[in-house]
């Protein structure tokens, strides 16, 4: 009904990689379609599309549930168990990788996969556009949100359109402390960026304009600390509505125009630039890499998604591709040596305890 919030959840999770880490068997996918398309036909969920960003298997579900509703967070578990699944079958790389505990508990939070989710009422043209990254960590949409939704040097359309020149008010979550704030810019723009530029510790998850209307949701949450460590946060969602008052679709695409470093690639413990690709060019495999960000477009119409666009498939992207490439070469040559490698205490990985144990006995 015309009027009625519309819910859109993206949920993502690795549930085994083709090959090693790669890409997407094409059996994975069409098994979660599959199931989808039945659950649509009962009417549980409105509309979907599944995609995959790399080895990450991405939901893109419609629904008047609301956020956090415990029927599509259980529909979603059982599509990637049931993928999982076909996934063991097919002796994929890490089967099941990004399902951490065995039985559903009422909410994803902490189960290990991604979920960006965002309610709202659409409006008379809802354009709204999903990226999602591979071989990336949480912090990785902090430097094209702060571009696109506070630099008018990306998006003009803070000095020149009246809808959007208050500013926006940006969500901050304190990974470390597992407190969020509110921020608003262009007021608080530096002490903004004091917090958002440490993007390993402090992510934007949201950001609203004044009246509070939802723009951006990115897939983090408060809630999802297992074992003093953040699960279903690496390789993650965003989630951002265009246009009439908020950042034009060209604006916000802009924001990726910069392939900027982020913490991921090979196991998760380098930096590498962020390439914006095709869907079908989203197969990280030069040293499992270079990290790599898609974006699918959609026009909602009565809470339907219609078919995707693929918007980084266009060749105003290749300037931004080849420059990724670049710095890979660049950044490669560093070896095993920061910061190509991330310091230790970041490491997925470390031999180092080890090592100090073992020459412990000869240190003087
Ligand atoms: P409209 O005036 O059609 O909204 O287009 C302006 C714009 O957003 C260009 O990016
Ligand atoms: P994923 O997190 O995408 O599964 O990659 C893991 C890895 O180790 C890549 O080298
Ligand atoms: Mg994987
Ligand atoms: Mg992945």
């Amino acid at each position: 009904m015309p009027g009625e919030k519309v819910t859109l959840s993206v949920i993502k999770a690795d549930v085994g990689g083709f090959v090693g880490h790669s890409a997407m068997h094409p059996h994975l996918p069409k098994r979660a379609r599959a199931i989808l398309a039945e659950e649509k036909k009962d009417g549980k969920v409105a509309d979907y599309c599944v995609t995959h960003c790399g080895d990450d298997l991405e939901l893109i579900l419609t629904h008047r549930n609301g956020e956090g509703d415990e029927g599509i967070h259980r529909l979603a578990w059982e599509v990637f168990r049931s993928v999982a699944e076909t996934a063991r079958e097919l002796a994929l790389y890490g089967a099941g990788q990004d399902l951490l505990k065995a039985e559903f508990g009422g909410s994803l939070d902490g189960m290990g996969p991604g979920v960006a989710e965002i309610s709202f009422i659409e409006r008379k043209s809802e354009p709204v556009l999903v990226f999602m990254a591979d071989k990336a960590r949480r912090g990785v949409w902090n430097l094209p949100l702060y571009k696109v939704f506070a630099d008018p040097f990306n998006t003009p359309g803070l000095v020149i359109d009246n809808y959007m020149h208050e500013g926006f008010e940006f969500e901050i979550l304190d990974t470390q402390a597992g407190k969020s704030v509110r921020m608003r810019t262009p007021e608080e723009s530096y002490d903004l960026l004091a917090l958002a530029g440490f993007s390993s510790r402090f992510i934007v998850k949201s950001i609203s304009k004044r009246d509070g209307t939802p723009a951006a949701v990115s897939s983090v949450s408060q809630l999802s600390k297992i074992a003093g460590r953040y699960v279903g946060h690496e390789d993650p969602a965003l989630v951002v509505r265009a246009q009439a008052g908020l950042p034009s679709v060209g604006e916000i695409l802009e924001g990726f125009s910069f392939p900027h470093l982020v913490e991921g690639w090979m196991r998760g413990s380098h930096i590498g630039p962020l390439m914006p690709v095709s869907v079908a060019h989203s197969t990280p495999t030069r040293f499992d890499g270079p990290p790599r960000v898609i974006c699918l477009g959609f026009q909602l119409a009565d809470g339907k998604l219609s078919e995707p666009r693929d918007m980084f498939d266009d060749i105003s992207f290749d300037t931004a591709r080849k420059a990724a490439s670049e710095a890979a070469d660049y950044i490669r040559r560093h070896g095993p040596f920061e910061p190509h490698r991330l310091a230790d205490e970041k490491m997925e990985y470390s031999t180092l305890p080890g090592i100090i144990s073992k020459l412990a006995p000869r240190m003087y």
